[in-house]
């Protein structure tokens, strides 16, 4: 490869970079407006919201560890972290539309992995126990995940999508998609829209009826799919 083609190709490499994290801030931008009530308007959202500025400055951070570039990665995080209170370890992928609202004390551990379309409050840890080591250590989020104020989740597991994890909530293993899970450690209080008892408190009476669990699962799949048909999803 001569001088010139290297400098195509890194042109090309950066502008296509450039061109993928610019629309990653849009959609982040647009995360926002749709699920605050209180953002009035973009530019709004853009001067003032600390959840958006740590995000872009993790995605400049991201996209220089992915280049092997740790330390000014780490900087940046860091700088990140003194302005808007929310540390985000360069390491985590983090999917579109990721909206941290308020933000404070948001820790967001380097192996970590949010879907898109997931909201933050502050003081959640996406953290380690301590007792992990190696590649992966930190949780995974599917899509359209929420977790509540101060919520901590610990450990490498998953948490599926279009789940929420309440305020204040610990949560130490897997929680399954379309589900709720509260308290500490945090217990599935409800799956696909229906109320789930923990087994030390059922009796003959509450155990959930599996033929209703099933049912409510597939309504709750045909009205997405009315949804999608009707252009209310992407
Ligand atoms: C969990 C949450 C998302 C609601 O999810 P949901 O699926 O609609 O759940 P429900 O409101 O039906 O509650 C289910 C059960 O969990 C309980 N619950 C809800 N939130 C709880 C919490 N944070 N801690 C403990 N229990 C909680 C409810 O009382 C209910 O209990 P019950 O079945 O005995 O009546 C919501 O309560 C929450 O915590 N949101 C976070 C919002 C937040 O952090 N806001 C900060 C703004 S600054």
């Amino acid at each position: 490869m001569d001088k010139h083609e290297i400098v195509i190709t890194l042109t090309t490499a950066f502008g296509k970079a450039a061109y993928r994290d610019i629309k990653a801030i849009k959609e982040d931008i647009d995360a926002i407006c749709e699920r605050d009530p209180a953002a009035r308007s973009r530019a709004e959202v853009i001067l003032l919201y600390s959840g958006l500025h740590a995000l872009i400055m993790h995605r400049i951070a991201h996209a220089l560890h992915k280049k092997n570039l740790k330390f000014p990665a780490r900087a940046i995080s860091q700088f990140a972290k003194f302005i808007t209170g929310i540390e985000i370890h360069p390491g985590a992928k983090i999917g579109r539309g990721l909206f941290i609202d308020h933000g404070s004390g948001v820790v967001i551990g380097e192996t970590s992995i949010i879907g898109n379309n997931c909201t933050i409050y502050q003081g959640v840890t996406l953290g380690g126990t301590g007792k992990e080591t190696g590649c992966k250590r930190h949780p995974t989020l599917g899509d359209n995940v929420l977790v509540g104020a101060g919520a901590k989740i610990l450990g490498n597991f998953t948490v599926g999508s279009n789940s929420k994890i309440a305020a204040g909530a610990v949560v130490l293993c897997d929680v399954p998609e379309n589900s709720t899970a509260v308290g500490i450690p945090a217990k599935v209080v409800k799956r696909d829209g229906i109320k789930v008892k923990p087994a030390e408190e059922l009796d003959q009476i509450d155990i959930p009826d599996p033929i209703e669990v099933e049912i409510g699962a597939l309504r709750k799949r045909v009205e997405e799919l009315e949804r999608k048909l009707n252009g209310d999803l992407k």
